[in-house]
């Protein structure tokens, strides 16, 4: 058995490539990445050089890279490459069009060329836009309302039309929140907890009443192993933790964790633009395929504090160099 992951050195791949290579032993992975900002050698450092994965240096927009990536064939791709951060989209959204829209379209190019048995689609919750009360459900029309959300709407309705159109034998996850080890500092969780190890104030935007739902990555990464093993083609599964917390709620965790106090380490910012105020997914169908989150948030994010504090040697050099030039850019004038 063989997979073609895209983005494997991100957050959320890296951790699968993880567990995927652990609890599957005869199956070989090729990871093809393509290095930006987020995708980092280090998350995988435990596991490389290993017998049963191959790097591929390249960017899933490009068919060259891709064909490298895949040799002789591969049982299915998972497609993790993305870029991911609402913020970023602000700043720069050209970037998402490219990874996100075009990139889906040369994957899927390449398993209708190679014949490829399943393509599964990573996606988001975002795409649903936000949400008042209730829960999205996988049928719900999409309502993207920022340059990130709507590429990666945009990269859904293509893998959904070329299973229309031409039978590719697509399935796409949307994954709500996701915290744990190897995320990229410029997220809520990770950014706020390596600040306040360094005694630094954390940015919360507007009232900070905005409620995210909260999932382990162990969790989403299992959740997108089952949906590919168990899914049906042409379906879609959401994917989420059933933490819905507002972002005050869990600054106020993160203070206590942390051991800092919320009047002199909290800035209240600026809001973002277009800020969804809530998410909330149904995620019955996904529980009725097997699935369920096992981590509890009320441990979970401990760890994830845990996890921070004894691997300053993998997040300290991430937050220097092009970081420091993003959050300048990012928070200096709010
Ligand atoms: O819902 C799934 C999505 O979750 C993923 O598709 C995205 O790739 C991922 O980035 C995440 O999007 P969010 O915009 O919800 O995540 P972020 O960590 O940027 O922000 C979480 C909440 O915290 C959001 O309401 C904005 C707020 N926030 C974020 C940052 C970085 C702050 O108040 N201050 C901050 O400095």
């Amino acid at each position: 058995m063989r997979w073609v992951v895209t983005g494997g050195l991100g957050f959320i791949g890296s951790n699968f490539i993880r567990i995927a290579l652990r609890e599957r032993p005869d199956l070989e992975i090729v990871n093809l990445d393509a290095m930006t900002y987020a995708g980092n050698p280090a998350n995988l450092r435990d596991i490389e050089p290993a017998r049963r994965y191959r790097f591929v240096h390249g960017d899933i927009a490009d068919p060259a890279a891709v064909r490298e990536a895949l040799g002789d064939g591969a049982d299915a791709i998972v497609n993790f490459a993305a870029e991911t951060h609402v913020d970023r989209s602000i700043l720069d959204p050209e970037a998402f069009l490219k990874t996100d829209i075009l990139g889906t379209h040369v994957l899927l190019e390449a398993v209708r060329e190679q014949k490829i048995a399943r393509f599964l689609q990573v996606s988001t919750d975002e795409v649903y836009g936000h949400v008042a009360e209730g829960e999205s459900k996988e049928d719900d029309n999409l309502r993207p309302r920022s340059p990130y959300s709507a590429s990666k709407a945009g990269g859904d309705l293509q893998v959904l039309a070329y299973h229309t159109t031409f039978g590719t034998p697509v399935i796409i996850t949307r994954g709500s929140n996701t915290y744990g080890p190897y995320q990229y500092p410029e997220k809520l969780i990770p950014l706020f907890i390596t600040n306040l190890i360094d005694d630094q104030t954390v940015p919360v935007y507007g009232d900070g009443m905005q409620i995210r739902d909260w999932l382990h990555v162990e969790d989403h990464a299992h959740g997108i192993m089952h949906v590919l093993e168990q899914g049906e083609l042409g379906e879609i599964y959401n994917i989420g933790g059933g933490n819905g917390r507002t972002n005050l709620e869990i600054t106020e965790k993160l203070m206590h964790g942390c051991g800092r106090d919320i009047k002199t380490h909290v800035r209240h910012v600026a809001d973002r633009e277009g800020h969804d105020r809530r998410y909330a997914i149904d995620t019955a169908k996904a529980r009725a395929l097997g699935w369920k989150p096992r981590v509890a948030f009320e441990s979970g994010l401990p760890a994830t504090i845990q996890w921070y504090r004894e691997n300053e040697a993998w997040w300290r050099p991430l937050k220097s160099g092009e970081f420091g030039e993003y959050y300048k850019r990012q928070y200096a004038h709010r």
